[in-house]
């Protein structure tokens, strides 16, 4: 039976946050901006939707994020050097991200939370499902996640968010969802979803990974949803409320088991870092020989006179 429902084609990607914890090199840069190897954190997340067939993104951005927007756009005199001087690789990079896809702003004026965020994006997104995709998760790009959610999506209607198995002792940092299974190995229904419950309060060990499909009715439930104690509206609380209702459709859980890389702190952010320039064609290899013999060398010794 082939889905009668149109794929979502619109992206919201909120990066309006003050990055505070990696002060100071977010005082004048937009964290989203930060390097993991040679490329911004949001390109590879940019990248990600074009790839899942988003043609259209939205960024929720704030104050100081002008960088973001020079970045997705063209740069002349800087392409005419490029090509002037017959580096082609060079150009072809620096236009890669200018051609990735329709880009668009709106701002968040007032830091609200995330829900907040994704309201501002309700007269671009309109009446149509779209994905949400969070700047501090990297997916990896051999393990598909978002295709898959938009495809449920289209099969199912409602709403779809990514989740991912944790150690109950993180749960805290995470949404965490109450599931019932289906017949389908990487697919659950939500029941219940609780953000940052403490451990012993969890319903599961199921954390929300960054990653959401959602049906428009989103929207009106947010614009009631209240701030909590830290003046913040959650997606969270707005999508426990569309899963109790049943108001927007269902709501699912598709069971990631890929690889996830976090750039949210910055100890997570430097693994990230070390991580994928191992696996890169061009850098790995020097590198990694570089890091094994470091670690044998220098590190494990200092680590066992310790
Ligand atoms: C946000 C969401 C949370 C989710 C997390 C995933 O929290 O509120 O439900 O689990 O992203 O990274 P944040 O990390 O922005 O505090």
């Amino acid at each position: 039976m082939s889905p009668s429902r149109p794929r979502a084609t619109k992206a919201v990607i909120p990066a309006a946050g003050l990055g505070t914890r990696f002060l100071p090199a977010t005082k004048a840069t937009p964290k989203e901006m930060l390097p993991v190897v040679d490329k911004p954190a949001i390109q590879y997340v940019v990248e990600e939707a074009v790839a899942a067939g988003l043609r259209d993104v939205l960024m929720v951005t704030g104050r100081n994020k002008r960088a973001l927007e020079d970045h997705f756009d063209r740069a002349h005199e800087l392409e005419l050097l490029l090509a002037e001087r017959g580096d082609e690789d060079r150009l072809a990079r620096v236009r890669a991200s200018s051609e990735l896809c329709a880009m668009h702003y709106v701002r968040q004026g007032d830091p609200l939370g995330l829900g907040h965020a994704v309201l501002c994006a309700r007269a671009h997104v309109g009446d149509n499902a779209f994905a949400v995709l969070l700047g501090d998760d990297l997916m990896d790009e051999r393990d598909p996640l978002l295709s898959r959610m938009l495809d449920v999506q289209q099969q199912y209607g409602g709403s779809v968010v990514a989740l991912m198995e944790v150690d109950p002792a993180h749960i805290h940092q995470y949404g965490c969802a109450a599931v019932n299974l289906t017949d389908e190995d990487d697919l659950v229904r939500i029941v219940d979803l609780v953000e940052k419950p403490k451990a012993e309060e969890a319903p599961s060990n199921l954390a929300v990974i960054g990653r959401y499909v959602l049906a428009p009715q989103i929207f009106d439930v947010l614009a009631e949803t209240r701030a909590d104690g830290r003046g913040e509206i959650q997606l969270t609380d707005a999508l426990r409320q569309l899963a109790a209702t049943g108001s927007g459709g269902p709501v699912h859980g598709v069971l990631f088991r890929g690889r996830r890389y976090d750039t949210g702190d910055r100890s997570d952010y430097l693994r990230t870092i070390v991580k994928l320039a191992c696996e890169r064609d061009d850098l790995g290899p020097d590198f990694s020989s570089w890091l094994l013999e470091y670690v044998e060398k220098e590190l494990a010794p200092r680590l066992r006179g310790a």
